[in-house]
């Protein structure tokens, strides 16, 4: 069994390899350039764990794990054109040092080159594992579509925010480490377990990701801390602060969300702290790794062998990148 970091390296040593052909260098230098400058490899990681639990490390294993990782920058790229995102690993991001048309394309061709990479499983397993990854993949662009719609909403429910982080980032954690146990030929049952393990550590994920989002050390945080206040993005900081705030509070946040003011990521993360949207996000965090570790345990395997999951867990909800 390996350890979260032993993985993270020798995933890290492998993805390092030339995925994009040469020609032409305008496309495939921007697609290198992003999956060069860092990201934590959670996910290939995680379709790795999956696999790791029930047995030794398939090749197959490595083949899902690199689509998933180029999947999942895809999706980045394109996501920091909808979020209009200056940075990413703390460098300039794909449209902003390339241009828009580039980012798109340079999105889209890895995707294909996911694909690829799918396509190396054993016919045993490739059919399952195509349709979970498209199933997925469906409901990330459902995901991605909800939070852009809900940029323009006033009100949106936490019911609805969980919902929007289930699909846009839940899924694609929990199908990682489903990829895997299908891979390592685990049963239903325990699939189950696992992948309802990464969806309830994927909204905890994401939850993370929103409060650093406004709460972030910008050195290490990688992104433009305030993106999503300018943005008007519906997290659960601005919909607790919409619920608990005083009456001028909430005048002052409506105003704010209808302006630009040079002062408003300042002003609104203050809002925040007043309403105690920290504490919040605490208990939050630990009511779904709860949930997670509950179907954690109910996998049928040596518990011994769940250590680098549990470890994983930590670090995500815990994560200051
Ligand atoms: C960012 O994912 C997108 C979200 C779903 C929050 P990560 O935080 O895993 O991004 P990288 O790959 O490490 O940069
Ligand atoms: C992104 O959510 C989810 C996907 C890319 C599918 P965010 O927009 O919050 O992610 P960051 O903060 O830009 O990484
Ligand atoms: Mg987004
Ligand atoms: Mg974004
Ligand atoms: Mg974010």
């Amino acid at each position: 069994m390996h350890t979260f970091e032993e993985l993270s390296k020798e995933f890290q040593k492998r993805f390092q390899k030339q995925h994009f052909p040469t020609h032409p260098e305008s496309l495939y230098e921007p697609a290198d350039y992003f999956i060069r400058i860092g990201g934590k490899r959670i996910r290939p990681v995680m379709c790795l764990m999956g696999n790791e639990l029930f047995g030794e490390i398939k090749d197959d294993a490595w083949d899902a794990a690199n689509a998933i990782e180029l999947f999942h920058n895809f999706t980045l790229i394109h996501d920091d054109i909808m979020d209009k995102a200056p940075l990413r690993r703390g460098m300039q991001t794909v449209h902003e040092k390339f241009g828009e048309p580039v980012a798109l394309l340079a999105g889209d061709v890895m995707l294909v080159i996911a694909y690829e990479y799918l396509s190396n499983i054993d016919v045993t397993y490739i059919r399952k594992i195509v349709r979970l990854f498209n199933a997925t993949a469906k409901q990330v662009c459902e995901g991605q579509q909800i939070d852009v719609d809900f940029e323009r909403r006033e009100t949106v429910s936490f019911q609805d925010y969980l919902e929007m982080i289930e699909l846009k980032t839940s899924v694609l954690l929990a199908a990682s480490l489903r990829m895997g146990a299908i891979l390592g030929g685990a049963g239903d049952g325990n699939q189950d377990h696992l992948y309802r393990f990464g969806k309830n550590l994927g909204l905890a994920f994401q939850i993370q990701d929103d409060l650093l989002d406004a709460f972030g050390d910008p050195r290490k945080f990688g992104k433009q801390v305030g993106g999503d206040i300018l943005m008007n993005k519906k997290t659960f900081l601005l919909i607790r602060a919409r619920e608990v705030s005083s009456g001028q509070q909430k005048k002052e946040i409506n105003e704010l969300t209808n302006s630009n003011s040079p002062d408003k990521i300042e002003r609104m993360i203050s809002i925040y702290r007043h309403c105690g949207v920290e504490d919040w996000a605490k208990s939050l965090k630990a009511e779904f790794v709860d949930k997670a570790f509950r179907h954690l345990e109910e996998i049928a395997v040596l518990s011994s062998r769940k250590n680098s999951l549990r470890h994983l867990a930590e670090f995500l909800v815990n994560r200051e990148i």
